[in-house]
């Protein structure tokens, strides 16, 4: 079973790419982790998690996901980790999930795909994005191929970096760089309400027809890139950069 999270679309195209390749079945951890659900899924073929990278680690409530989770059956576990650049030395702390659940790790597969964090980076306008898109597809197939196999990932080359960036600097960005506070709303808003409706914390809730932030947030970038009609800035962060959606996979 391909289990995923996704803010933007880009796991999510990922992990439809590869349930299609595999014949496998889908599931989707935004509502068990929305409203707090412990899963309990069962799986014959070998799990196959796929999320982003928050600073150079799969994002904390998807790890804390799969580490609570049931996931019986297959004990394989495969992940695959979408990310704008590089994702480091993420599958250290992937290794040890699978150690505290009794899963055989078979290995982390990186696939670059168009970068969200646009509190931070631009994001890659819609052609630019589409051809990153296409030139991800044959490292998907790559990665659907070493599953189908049975063969684990190859062990990723690591530089002297990566550990420091998945560790320390990871650790500092969730202490000091994460804050709710900083969205904001402008006249363009319509009210819609799909913001609230997209926020895997259930950080966002509507008063007087306009979106009001709570204080847990990820950054995951799904209201700030998801708004019909770009309303939604972090500070001056955000102003006049592209916002990022991944078009749909269509096969
Ligand atoms: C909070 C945050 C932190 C990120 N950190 C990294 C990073 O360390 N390295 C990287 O290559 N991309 C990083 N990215 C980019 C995303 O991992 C990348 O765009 C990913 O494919 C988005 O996936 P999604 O569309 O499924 O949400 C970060 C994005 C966000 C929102
Ligand atoms: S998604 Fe955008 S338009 Fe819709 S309620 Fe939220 S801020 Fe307003
Ligand atoms: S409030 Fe934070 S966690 Fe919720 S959708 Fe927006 S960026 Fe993501």
């Amino acid at each position: 079973m391909v289990v995923y999270f996704s803010a933007t679309g880009n796991s999510r195209y990922c992990a439809q790419m590869l349930a299609d390749r595999l014949g496998d079945s889908l599931t989707d951890a935004f509502h068990f982790i929305r409203d707090g659900i412990r899963p309990e899924l069962t799986s014959i073929s070998p799990w196959v998690f796929v999320a982003p990278t928050y600073s150079w680690q799969m994002p904390r409530l998807f790890q804390e996901f799969i580490r609570n989770g049931g996931f019986s059956g297959s004990r394989e576990a495969y992940f695959v980790i979408t990310c704008g650049g590089e994702a480091g030395a993420a599958d250290k702390s992937l290794k040890a999930i699978c150690e505290e659940k009794g899963m055989a790790y078979r290995g982390m597969w990186e696939v670059v795909m168009p970068d969200n964090y646009i509190i931070m980076f631009k994001a890659p306008k819609q052609e630019e994005a589409r051809r990153m898109i296409q030139a991800a597809r044959p490292v998907i197939e790559a990665g659907a191929e070493y599953i189908r196999k049975g063969e684990s990932f190859p062990d990723k080359k690591k530089k002297w970096m990566d550990s420091l960036k998945s560790g320390m600097v990871n650790d500092g960005f969730y202490r000091f760089f994460i804050k709710a506070k900083g969205f904001r709303v402008t006249e363009s808003c319509i009210g819609c309400g799909k913001c609230a409706q997209s926020c895997v914390l259930n950080n966002i809730h509507m008063e007087q027809g306009k979106p009001v932030w709570g204080n847990t947030c990820t950054q995951c970038m799904a209201c700030v890139c998801g708004c019909p009609v770009g309303a939604i800035e972090y500070g001056n962060k955000t102003q006049g950069k592209e916002r990022y959606q991944c078009p749909p996979y269509e096969g």
